[in-house]
């Protein structure tokens, strides 16, 4: 089974699609697509099969956002909480991994086609060196398309990709790169794994459970989370329609409670470099207070020092990241 499926909705569904696409959508779908193996026991099949089963309705899932015009889709296919798991249960998981980005990589033209570009989010560190060589050579093939977004998170959790950006910022301050002062809300967002994408409007998790279970907790704030019962293996067009219809409803007080999270972070923004910039006058002034034009003047040009620093340390993070990528590619080469 392949990630891209073609096919047109039916004449039900393309109505539905439309009516739908009168309202406001969301741009960025999230799903923890939980159920697989209560789906295999249902069915009595073998848990592996249920995973399957799982893959094969996230290809259906990504042909369905294409055409209600969602153009990136987050995904929690594995978390670091898996590798708990029966061995045999992860190998099969790790397997069906290596298969479908295998597969994927034999569809070049068709995602180039449809311009999908393919991001693994998470520590790819803990995965079999065959399988993250496979997902390297998948995003590096993919990172130049900018139609629709797949994130793929793998080996991931929230807490640890929060962690892991505290850690980044650690490093460019111990690089000397940024200043202590430098550290923000915004500055972290942009060393998570997620720097790339705007926050998902909408998070789906099926299976009945209503946790998040380490899923995106730093961009979800202020996102619509829907649960629904359905088991992720029997998830149909019509309940991603609801969890739409749910998004619809209360999309104006997302919609503000963004806005006021805006104004409150540029606020904080703004007294943090006004308060470096009077102990900086205050050291350099001998104690003595500076006039509003020389304090505005100091202000304009600290925070012109601090966007410039930040984004050479932005850059270097990405360098280090991309190489990362282009390190495990040129590997699988040689070997
Ligand atoms: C949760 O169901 C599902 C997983 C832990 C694995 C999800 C993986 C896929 C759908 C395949 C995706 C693969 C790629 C390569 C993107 P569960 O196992 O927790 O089932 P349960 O809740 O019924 O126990
Ligand atoms: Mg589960």
């Amino acid at each position: 089974m392949s990630w891209i499926k073609e096919g047109e909705l039916n004449f039900l569904e393309k109505i539905t699609a439309n009516i739908l696409k009168s309202g406001p959508m969301p741009k960025h779908v999230a799903f923890i697509m939980d159920g697989n193996r209560r789906f295999a026991r249902k069915k009595n099949m073998d848990r592996q099969e249920g995973h399957m089963q799982g893959f094969n309705k996230l290809a259906d899932t990504l042909r369905w956002c294409k055409h209600l015009n969602i153009p990136e889709v987050t995904v929690y296919a594995f978390s670091i909480e898996n590798f708990k798991r029966a061995k045999d249960e992860v190998d099969g998981l790790m397997e069906l991994a290596k298969q479908k980005f295998l597969r994927l990589l034999e569809e070049k033209e068709n995602l180039e086609k449809h311009g999908v570009c393919i991001r693994v989010l998470g520590d790819l560190n803990m995965l079999p060196l065959d399988l993250q060589q496979t997902i390297a050579e998948a995003v590096v093939t993919t990172k130049t398309h900018d139609k629709c977004f797949l994130n793929v998170c793998f080996a991931y959790t929230s807490r640890y990709e929060i962690t892991n950006a505290v850690r980044e910022m650690a490093w460019g301050v111990e690089k000397g790169l940024i200043k202590s002062s430098d550290v923000s809300e915004t500055l972290l967002s942009e060393c998570l794994y997620s720097n790339n994408s705007p926050n998902p409007d909408l998070l789906i998790r099926t299976s009945g459970e209503v946790r998040l279970s380490d899923f995106l907790l730093w961009q979800t704030s202020h996102s619509c989370l829907v649960f629904q019962s359905v088991l992720w293996p029997e998830y149909s067009f019509w309940n991603l329609c609801e969890a739409i219809v749910q998004y619809q409803i209360n999309h104006a007080s997302i919609q503000k409670a963004r806005e006021l999270h805006r104004e409150h972070q540029a606020l904080q923004q703004e007294e943090a470099d006004s308060a470096c910039v009077a102990e900086h006058l205050q050291h350099h002034g001998n104690g003595k207070p500076a006039d509003a034009q020389r304090r505005q003047e100091a202000l304009l040009q600290y925070t012109s020092c601090r966007e410039e620093r930040i984004q050479d340390f932005l850059d270097a993070l990405k360098h280090k990241r991309d190489s990362f990528f282009i390190d495990l590619c040129s590997e699988a080469v040689v070997a």
